[in-house]
């Protein structure tokens, strides 16, 4: 990251990562390593991504950064859970962050590829509801977040790496089909 990127990058997160509410994340764990730290690097590869497709780097940056905004595992509460936690997050990043519509918007459908999955495969999390409708990202931003997160998750659980490089497959094929018009 150039100096001036990692000025811009620093003034967008900076209300953000010194919140009382947000700093409760880093004591909950997430893919080996902090909820604080994993949401830093989808913020910095989200910001980093909408340089390169020109997307709005203030919308990628904070809603990457807010992305998993709940507090707890995703177990421990049903709003928590594996396809409901990016609906809390949405909501949290809007009570405590005053966020725009389409930054929420974009936290609400960062588990996409996970909704298509669960399409494919219904065995997983059979309890959970997965709507393509509702969790399809409306926005360049969005689909932004969503293979950031997807990547970053890459990064951090080895052991998962053969499931989400499969997902990744996925995301980019049905980013093919959505876009080849
Ligand atoms: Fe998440
Ligand atoms: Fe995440």
């Amino acid at each position: 990251m150039t100096k001036t990127n990692k000025n811009e990058f620093d003034s967008l997160i900076e209300d953000i990562i010194n919140n009382e509410h947000f700093l409760e994340t880093k004591k909950d764990l997430h893919h080996g390593t902090s909820k604080y730290e994993h949401s830093l690097r989808v913020a910095r590869l989200s910001y980093k991504l909408s340089k390169i497709f020109k997307a709005d780097s203030r919308v990628t940056t904070r809603a990457g950064l807010l992305h998993d905004f709940f507090l707890g595992t995703r177990k421990e509460k049903p709003e928590n859970s594996y396809l409901r936690h990016p609906v809390t997050a949405a909501e949290n990043a809007k009570k405590y962050f005053n966020v725009s519509d389409i930054e929420a918007e974009a936290i609400k459908t960062h588990m996409f590829h996970q909704v298509l999955l669960k399409k494919l495969f219904p065995f997983i999390n059979p309890k959970e509801k997965a709507s393509i409708k509702e969790f399809k990202p409306k926005s360049k931003e969005g689909w932004l977040i969503c293979a950031s997160d997807l990547l970053v998750s890459i990064i951090e659980c080895e052991r998962f790496q053969f499931t989400y490089v499969a997902n990744v497959a996925l995301l980019l094929l049905f980013n093919i089909i959505l876009f080849k018009n």
